[in-house]
Parts: structure tokens; sequence; C-alpha cells
């Protein structure tokens, strides 16, 4: 079996993958959030539309969406293959378990469900924003001298909707629980999480968590309220 087989296979392997993923996924999280807060700006969304724009055009970008999308499948993929040999392993004791591990947080034991409420979010979000940009029917705006498509209106209209907001904000809080674990566990994976960096790393592990997913649903309760 070549190393690349066993990385891919072994429990730990899988581990790995999982928390490389998963800070990739994170630093794209601090990029989208930062082009996404343009929205606040209350300029009709002119700095939104150039900066979505540039996004949708730029070579360099458009690659490293290709890269993002293996990246968010990988995530899925070995969370469920570990969950399942998770599952597996534990056998018929996995009910006492999950009842009487006061050790294991109620966050850590529910990752899954966190994971499974951001992958329907992102499913719903995908279709309503980023298929809507590439082939759905957008109106069209002046965008530095050049007409193009004008997604910001897209967004505008959608978080018109109460339920729309309500939506993304409770995604947000399970995607501030999801981080939550998932940033102190890929650390503790990839051996980081010694005594010495344990409190920096949880500490900002907390902070992240809560500023992010706080600052991504500010946006549409922001836009509901005051647009
Ligand atoms: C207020 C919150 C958010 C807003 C306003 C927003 C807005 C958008 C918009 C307008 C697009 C389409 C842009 C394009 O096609 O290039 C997009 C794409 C995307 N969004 Fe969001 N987003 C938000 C939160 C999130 C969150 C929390 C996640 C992940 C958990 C996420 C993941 C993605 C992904 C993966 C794409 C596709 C990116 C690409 O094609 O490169 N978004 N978002």
């Amino acid at each position: 079996m070549s190393w690349f087989t066993q990385t891919i296979t072994s429990t730990l392997g899988r581990k790995l993958l999982m928390a490389l993923t998963g800070l990739f996924l994170v630093l794209f999280l601090v990029v989208h959030l930062a082009g996404n807060l343009q929205l606040l700006k209350g300029d009709e969304g002119e700095a939104f539309n150039i900066y979505a724009k540039f996004m949708t055009t730029n070579g360099l970008i458009k690659t490293t969406s290709y890269l993002l999308y293996a990246t968010f499948i990988g995530h899925i993929v070995w969370s469920l293959l570990l969950t399942a040999h998770n599952q597996k392993a534990r056998g018929p004791e996995k009910y006492a378990y999950s009842k009487a591990a006061p050790s294991v947080s109620w966050n850590s034991r529910n990752m899954g469900l966190l994971g499974t409420i951001v992958f329907v979010f992102l499913v719903i979000h995908m279709r309503n924003f980023w298929y809507e940009m590439h082939w759905g029917n957008v109106p069209m705006v002046m965008i530095e001298g050049e007409e193009y498509k004008n997604l910001y209106a897209i967004v505008n209209a959608s978080f018109g909707e109460w339920w729309y907001v309500a939506l993304y904000t409770f995604a947000m809080l399970g995607l501030a629980f999801h981080l939550y674990h998932g940033f102190q566990s890929a650390f503790q994976t990839l051996g980081l999480n010694t005594s010495k960096y344990t409190p920096a790393i949880q500490g900002a592990g907390v902070a992240f968590s809560i500023i992010i997913p706080g600052l991504f649903a500010l946006i549409p309760i922001w836009m509901f309220l005051v647009r």
C-alpha cells in the first residue's frame, strides 16, 4: 500500500486531512467575510459589485475556487468515513457512551449534526447566490465603466425576506459551534495543542468562532433592518 493510500484510509490520516482541509476552509471564511462586509458600506452595492466582479473574472481566484470546492467535498466525505468508522468501532456500547461521558462535550458529540446544518445552509446558499451569479438571470449594472452582473441586487432581495435572514442567523449559530470544536480539534490532531500553547489556541478558537459567524450573521440582519 502506498503512503498516499495509507494516509487516506487510516483513522489518523483521515483526521489529519480533516484538520488540514478545515484550516483551509477557515482561511476561506476570513477572505469571504472581508468581501461580504462591503455590503455594509451603504453605497448601493458599488464596492461589493466591484469585489464580486474581480472574484468571478480573475483567473487565479477562479482556479483557487476549484481547490475550494474539492476541499469542501474532501472535508465532508472524510468526516462521514470517520463517523462510520467510529460508530462501527464503538459497536453496541455507543448508547451507553453517548449518555455517560461528561468529559466529551455536547459540541464534540454533535459535530455531525452541526456539520449537517452548515452543509444544508451551504446547499441553499450556493443555489441562491453562486448558481444565480454563474447561470441565473442577473440584472446588469455599470461596474467600473463596464456592464456586469449586479450581484448586490440578488443579495439585497434575499436579505429583504425575514425567513432568509432567520435561516442565515440560525446557520451561523451552527457554524459557530462547529468552528469552536473544529478549531481545537484540528490543532490537537496536528500536535500543536501542547500545554504551552493550549491557552493561546483555546483563546484564538473561542474568539474566531464568535467573531467570524457573528459578523457573517450581522450582514443579513443589518441589511434587513437598515436597507
Ligand atoms: C452573510 C453571509 C454571506 C453572504 C452575504 C455570502 C455571499 C456570497 C455570494 C454573493 C456568493 C457568490 C459569489 C460568486 O459566485 O463568486 C457566495 C459564494 C460562496 N459562499 Fe458565501 N456568503 C455568506 C456566507 C457564507 C458562509 C458562512 C459560507 C461557508 C460556510 C459561504 C460559502 C460560500 C462558498 C463556498 C461560495 C462559492 C465561492 C466560489 O465560487 O469561489 N458563504 N457567497
